[in-house]
């Protein structure tokens, strides 16, 4: 029964995200390794799950290992130029081999329906073809890298059809030129160019690792792109260590660093060999990988007695109509440190205030407002999980809010009515009968 209740807990949960994905258009990057692990079922099983729950998928399968085993096979070793492929004739024979064979592998996964399997009553419909137009890259340093490819440009029209009549599409690493020739594309550009054409709400790089991981060697849930950058140099420095992980975990940082300079909002870092990572990092709050997302010029923060200005600016129309209790200056300098604020380009957009009655082991959260010019954006929830965070640390179980007119807005964020006798006793003395304000309370927990 505990079983049952940790399931039902955990789907419930998920339903928000379930909700806020629903249609949205993901790109999933599947290495070779990823295609060869012995976990790469569950992967295909989390595909099948992410397509029934609405998402557009874009798959992008590479070959290397499978190429470099072709190679090996025939005793011919692998050809490289400062860590690009060079791509002769032979090569590209494997290559196109490679990837046609896992094509149809996917395929045939996908396709599965038996009773008793994740995907029984799936039904996906996939599509493959000629989406990604290549050149050739070139010669370097007097290599010719022959049939390595760039590419030009990524038909994201005729894939966006295809994500309408709900297919998945397949895209491999061979990309076709004008000329009628065939070129060997790095699985990370083709991901990566492919998210941003089609303006995708996610890149999914699935690696190795579980993510990035800090030096105590606790995975880092979020990472800002600028973060990102600090942290690829870092890595670049030590181009030369032979660990193959950290090499892995580069270029995944690169490629999600330039989708994110591009656009893609959201770019996931997640392991291929851990069952479930990729449900675990979008559907479960915690996640499991590292998310790397464009740098954002709002932030949120502790207010400081520079911010009062702003704070009365933002505040004294809603205290002019009644909505808020009005504050003195005076008082706000006394009480700015139990301030949060979202400060965008300077200016101080929303606020709110988190007063501690620690005695009772509750909070109050008061004088939450966003400016007008900037409702509609979620901030409101914004400011309230972070007042939720600060309340955690102060070891407080409960918040408690006093609203006159924003009685709805409170219950959709999780509050229930309360009588005012339940209110910490303190607080109780100084609830002013004249306002009259229905009172909620939200448990919180960690
Ligand atoms: C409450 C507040 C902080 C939410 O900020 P936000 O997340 O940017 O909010 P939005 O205005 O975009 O509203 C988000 C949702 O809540 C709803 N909502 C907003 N104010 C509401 C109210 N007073 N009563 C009920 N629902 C309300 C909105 O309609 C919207 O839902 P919808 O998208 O389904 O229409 C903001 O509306 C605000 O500053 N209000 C004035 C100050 C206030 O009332 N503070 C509370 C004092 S106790």
């Amino acid at each position: 029964m505990a079983e049952v209740n940790q399931y039902v807990n955990w789907f419930r949960q998920s339903s928000p995200y379930i909700n806020a994905m629903r249609n949205n258009t993901m790109v999933i990057m599947l290495s070779g390794e990823a295609i060869k692990d012995p976990n790469f079922d569950n992967v295909i099983h989390d595909i099948a799950l992410l397509n029934s729950l609405g998402i557009r998928l874009v798959l992008v399968y590479g070959a290397r290992p499978q190429i470099e085993q072709k190679l090996a096979e025939q005793g011919t070793p692998a050809l490289l130029h400062h860590r690009r492929r060079v791509t002769d004739a032979n090569t590209l024979r494997c290559a196109v081999e490679a990837s046609g064979s896992i094509r149809a592998l996917i395929e045939a996964k996908l396709s599965t329906g038996l009773i008793n399997t994740p995907m029984h009553g799936s039904k996906i419909r996939l599509v493959s073809g000629n989406f990604v137009t290549a050149r050739p890259a070139g010669v370097f340093d007097g290599v010719d890298l022959c049939y390595t490819g760039e590419i030009r440009r990524i038909d994201h029209k005729a894939i966006k059809q295809l994500l309408d009549l709900n297919s998945l599409v397949l895209l491999s690493t061979i990309g076709y030129s004008p000329t009628g020739e065939m070129f060997n594309l790095p699985v990370e550009q083709v991901a990566a160019k492919a998210a941003i054409a089609l303006g995708a709400d996610k890149l999914i790089l699935m690696g190795k690792e579980q993510g990035i991981t800090d030096s105590s060697g606790v995975t880092r849930s979020e990472l800002l792109s600028g973060t990102a950058q600090r942290l690829l140099n870092q890595y670049q420095h030590q181009i030369d260590d032979p660990d193959q992980a950290q090499s892995e975990i580069s270029t995944l940082l690169e490629t999600a660093i330039t989708a994110c300079d591009a656009g893609v909002q959201r770019c996931h870092l997640v392991s291929y060999k851990e069952d479930g990572a990729m449900l675990a990092e979008l559907y479960t709050r915690e996640g499991s990988g590292t998310m790397v997302t464009e740098e954002s010029y709002e932030q949120v923060r502790d207010a400081g007695v520079e911010d009062i200005g702003g704070i009365i600016e933002l505040i004294s129309p809603l205290e002019e109509d009644g909505t808020l209790v009005r504050r003195s200056r005076e008082r706000l300098e006394a009480e700015i440190e139990q301030f949060i604020v979202i400060e965008r380009d300077g200016a101080i957009i929303a606020c709110a205030a988190l007063y501690n009655f620690a005695e009772d082991r509750m909070g109050e959260l008061a004088c939450i407002a966003v400016d007008s010019d900037y409702l509609g954006g979620n901030r409101g929830e914004i400011l309230l999980k972070a007042v939720e965070e600060r309340a955690l640390q102060k070891n407080l179980n409960g918040l408690f809010v006093l609203t006159t007119r924003t009685a709805h807005w409170f219950l959709e964020q999780g509050f229930s009515a309360i009588n005012v006798q339940q209110l910490p006793r303190e607080k109780q003395l100084i609830y002013n009968l004249q306002r009259n304000s229905n009172v909620f309370l939200k448990e919180i927990s960690p």
